[in-house]
Order: C-alpha cells, then sequence, then structure tokens
C-alpha cells in the first residue's frame, strides 16, 4: 500500500519499503513506504498549503458534513476494513468489525460537532466589546500505535479535522493499511489535498521527524512511556502543545458485597480483550480478602474458558501483534512464576492455529502482596494478577501504588463507598459496577502521573485540538 500526501497515493522518495508481517502466522503479506523526513516534510507543507486553500476555506458545517460523509463510506466499506485489520493485527474478526464501527463513528460524533463549538462574549470596561474566538492549531501531526490502527485514527484524527486543523499522520509500522484504506476513502469522497496526509515509515525515522518538524503546531501520541518522554521533548524544542497518552496499569478493586455475577466477565473481557494489547486494559484485581478464595475460583472457572485463535475463529482474543510483544508477555509470565506468584487459572490457544503466528496464552496469577514486577509494569498482554485487600483505604491506596493512572473499576453495591473510591482513585476515568463500556467515544479519556496529559474523546477533544483567540473591541467615540 502507499502513503497518502497531498491527496496523491505515494511511495517513499527513499523508494524503500518495509515488510508488513501477519501476526496470525508471522508471514509478510503486503509492504508500506519507508518514509522518512523528507517525506514528512513534504506532508507537513501539504497540510500548511491546505490550511490557506480548499480546505481552510471550509465553513464548519462543510467541513462536518465531509466528516459525516467519509463515517457513511467507512460504513460502506466496513468488512473489507475489518478484515484489512484482522489480517494487520490479528484481531478476531467481530473485534475488528466493532473496531471500523468506531472508526465510522468517531467521524461522526466529531463531524456532528465541528459547527457546534462556539465562542463567548466577556463584559468587559464601558465601551468595550470582547470576543473569544475559537481557531484550528494549524498543522497537528498524530503519532499512534497499532494496537487499534482504525479507532486511535479516528479518535486523533477526527477532532482535529472537525476544528479545521490540517492533520498528518505517522501510524505504526507494525499495523496500519486500515489507517491507509480509511484516508485513501477521505481522498475519494473529496476531502481537500493535504487536508489529511498519511507518512508510514518507522518511529526513530518517520515518527521522530514528524516529532520535532519546525512547522507543526500540536502532537497527539498514544504509545509507550520511553518514546512519549521524546515526543515531550521534541514538543518542548518547538514549544508545541502535546497529548500523551502513555498507557495504564488499571485496577479493578472488588468489595465482598460486589455483585459478583457482574464483575465477573467484565473483568476477564477488561484483560483478555484485544490479547490485553490496550491501554486500559484492567491488568490488577485488588479483592477483599473475606472473599478472596471464593471470588477466584468462580474467576478460574471463568478464565480458563478463553482461548486465542485466528481471526476466522473468532474466539476470545488473537495473537499479540509481533516478536517484541510475543517475548515480553511470554517474559513476564516466567518472571510471574520465578516472583513466586500462583497461576490460578490459565486459557487456551486454539488447536490448528499457525506455527508461526504470536499467539500466547491467557494466564490468571494469584500474589500475597502488591510487590511484584507483574503489578506495576504495563505488560500489554493477557496477564491478570489478583491480590488480597482488608480495608477500603488500603484498597484505594494499593490501586494508586503504580506510576501510571489511566482508568480504575470499583464494584460494590455501597452508594457512599462507591464515591468515596472513585474519587479517591488516581485515574482519569473510573467505573462504578461496569467497565471500558460501548468505546466510549462521547466519554473524555486520557490519564494523570505517567499515563500522560490532555483529553481525548468527548467534546473536551475539540477543546483540545484548538486554541482560543480574544479580539478586544472599543467602540466608544
Ligand atoms: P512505541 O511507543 O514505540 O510506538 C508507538 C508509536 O510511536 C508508533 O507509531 C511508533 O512508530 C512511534 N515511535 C516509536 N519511536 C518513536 C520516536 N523515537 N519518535 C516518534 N515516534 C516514535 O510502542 P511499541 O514499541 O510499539 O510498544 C512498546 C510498549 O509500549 C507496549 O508493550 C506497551 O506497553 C506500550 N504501548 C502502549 C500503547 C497505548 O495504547 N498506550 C500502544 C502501544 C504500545
Ligand atoms: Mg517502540
Amino acid at each position: 500500500m502507499q502513503m497518502i500526501i497531498d491527496g496523491k497515493n505515494t511511495d517513499a522518495i527513499g523508494g524503500q519499503s518495509l515488510q508488513v508481517l501477519s501476526p496470525n502466522d508471522g508471514k509478510a503479506f503486503e509492504t508500506i513506504p519507508r518514509g522518512r523526513k523528507a517525506d514528512v516534510d513534504l506532508a507537513v507543507k501539504a497540510a500548511r498549503q491546505a490550511l490557506s486553500g480548499a480546505w481552510g476555506e471550509l465553513t464548519a458545517l462543510e467541513r462536518g458534513r465531509l466528516m459525516i460523509q467519509l463515517g457513511q463510506k467507512i460504513l460502506e466499506n466496513h468488512e473489507e476494513l475489518a478484515q484489512l485489520e484482522s489480517r494487520d493485527t490479528g484481531k478476531p474478526i467481530s473485534t475488528s468489525r466493532a473496531d471500523i464501527s468506531a472508526l465510522a463513528r468517531y467521524f461522526e460524533f466529531y463531524g456532528g460537532g465541528a459547527d457546534k463549538v462556539h465562542g463567548q462574549t466577556i463584559p468587559f470596561l464601558n465601551d468595550y466589546a470582547v470576543q473569544l474566538v475559537r481557531e484550528p492549531l494549524g498543522v497537528t501531526a498524530h503519532i499512534i500505535p497499532w494496537n487499534y490502527p482504525a479507532q486511535m485514527f479516528g479518535r486523533s484524527a477526527a477532532p482535529a479535522l472537525a476544528m479545521g486543523n490540517a492533520i498528518v499522520v505517522k501510524p505504526a509500522e507494525d499495523a496500519c493499511l486500515s489507517v491507509l484504506r480509511a484516508a485513501e476513502l477521505a481522498q475519494e469522497i473529496g476531502f481537500p489535498p493535504g487536508a489529511i496526509n498519511i507518512v508510514t515509515g518507522l518511529g526513530h525515522e518517520a515518527g521522530a521527524a514528524l516529532s520535532q518538524h519546525p512547522d507543526i503546531n500540536f502532537i497527539s501520541f498514544t504509545g509507550s512511556n520511553e518514546v512519549g518522554v521524546l515526543i515531550q521533548q521534541a514538543a518542548a524544542v518547538n514549544a508545541v502543545k502535546c497529548t500523551l497518552e502513555l498507557g495504564g496499569k488499571s485496577a479493578h478493586i472488588v468489595f465482598e458485597d460486589a455483585n459478583v455475577e457482574r464483575a465477573i466477565p467484565a473483568i476477564v473481557k477488561g484483560v483478555v480483550y484485544n490479547t490485553g494489547q490496550t491501554c486500559t486494559a484492567g491488568s490488577r484485581l485488588l479483592v477483599q480478602r473475606s472473599i478472596f478464595d471464593d471470588f477466584m475460583v468462580r474467576l478460574a472457572e471463568e478464565f480458563s474458558k478463553t482461548r486465542a485463535g485466528t481471526p476466522d475463529m473468532d474466539l476470545t482474543c488473537g495473537p499479540v501483534v509481533n516478536k517484541d510483544q510475543f517475548d515480553r508477555v511470554n517474559h513476564y509470565v516466567d518472571q510471574g512464576r520465578k516472583d513466586g506468584l500462583k497461576i490460578v487459572a490459565q486459557g487456551t490457544i486454539a488447536d490448528g492455529v499457525p506455527a508461526g503466528g504470536y499467539f500466547v496464552t491467557p494466564t490468571l496469577f494469584s500474589a500475597p502482596d502488591h510487590s511484584s514486577c507483574l503489578l506495576s509494569d504495563e505488560i500489554f498482554g493477557p496477564v491478570l494478577v489478583a491480590v488480597p485487600f482488608d480495608t477500603e483505604a488500603e484498597a484505594v491506596a494499593l490501586s494508586n501504588a503504580t506510576s501510571y493512572g489511566l482508568m480504575g473499576a470499583v464494584w460494590t453495591e455501597n452508594g457512599g463507598r462507591q464515591q468515596r473510591v472513585a474519587k479517591g482513585m488516581q485515574a482519569g476515568q473510573v467505573y462504578i459496577n461496569s467497565f471500558g463500556a460501548g468505546g466510549g467515544i462521547e466519554l473524555p479519556f486520557g490519564g494523570v502521573k505517567r499515563s500522560g496529559h490532555g483529553r481525548e474523546k468527548g467534546f473536551i477533544a475539540l477543546e483540545e485540538m484548538s486554541t482560543t483567540k480574544t479580539i478586544i473591541n472599543f467602540h466608544g467615540e
């Protein structure tokens, strides 16, 4: 497949390409251009020109309409995009279908928002009229990961476009085909050239060149902590704003009065869905000691039903994305054994998966305390560790005992406790008696602590992706 720069499908200037491997069998099935600095320069230039050209001239209504049309076009090509996503990432086909629906929804949601972000007037001195108007940031850079390529594209790109920015996206080298195809559809329905540019390539080449480019006005990044720090440093050099979403180590807190029937499937799904490669994976489980043993028996029963298979088998989860993730997950499972954690249950890998596929076994551990690195490091795999606690205060303290702060969940029927714990948890989102419902496009999302900063999703993203201008008008005689 090719990149999209200035409305055209294009190869890398250097002529090099990268192989795309399928995690289902480890084999190459496609190539993408290996874009570098020269390609990024062209993309940023095209975006800048779009702002003062056809894209910048559109009214908010026209921008929004184009975005809603793109959402509909994505739905018309839903199955093709879902198949592509599964081949690229290894997701069970029903997961990819849900992801492509979410991609369409991002464009519909923010397309509908484009003409609904209004300014303000501010009372000031006599003989003055003051307007606060919202303006685009300019050229926005979007460096997105491989775990939800289509959704991440929608989440990052759609609010930026709604506010009238021109975008340059660097999707992940491990999985980016659905992003390329969606951007191609955008060209087909008439997005002006340069409004949406996609540069494929390696992180330290295309990604670094984009984040360091002196003519960008904003960076949105989702990915690892290490790269997040580099992004913020690059943003500092150019004095531009960035949002960072750097993953998490999200905890469930289950109290003795919890609705266990409701909690158990949500907890299993919360860590195994997408093979645990989810920033909001509920990878720590804190259970009140009075119910710990019984709860773990029932949880083990449900957990052991999880199965990993190829996309067409459409089981609980697929393979992990690449060899690095495969080694990483297996390393942590070995480390858990070495740390003396007890394996309480494991899922299975389905018979008949290809030998070269990156399939890992979902694993449920229990730990006597919170000291193992499995409870502090983001594993990004289907690995859950349960730890008992005694009091509410202890539970909240344990939930906050990581450097991350993305999401959390509290399971209790006690209303006062629901509120106290939700307030006490250091996280950008807290669920009460549920976990990660419905894609959450409407719900402001982002982290505290090392999970990053800035907010995405919801209407708040439109504020993040724009700036204000205060116009002060003296109208006295
Ligand atoms: P990564 O942070 O290296 O990759 C994310 C994106 O950043 C990709 O598009 C990549 O090309 C780009 N990138 C890499 N190096 C860059 C650089 N120097 N400058 C600019 N862009 C750069 O993540 P990776 O290595 O694929 O995964 C490692 C771990 O990171 C995972 O195991 C997981 O723990 C975490 N992660 C978290 C994600 C989340 O949703 N918060 C998503 C992906 C990874
Ligand atoms: Mg990396």
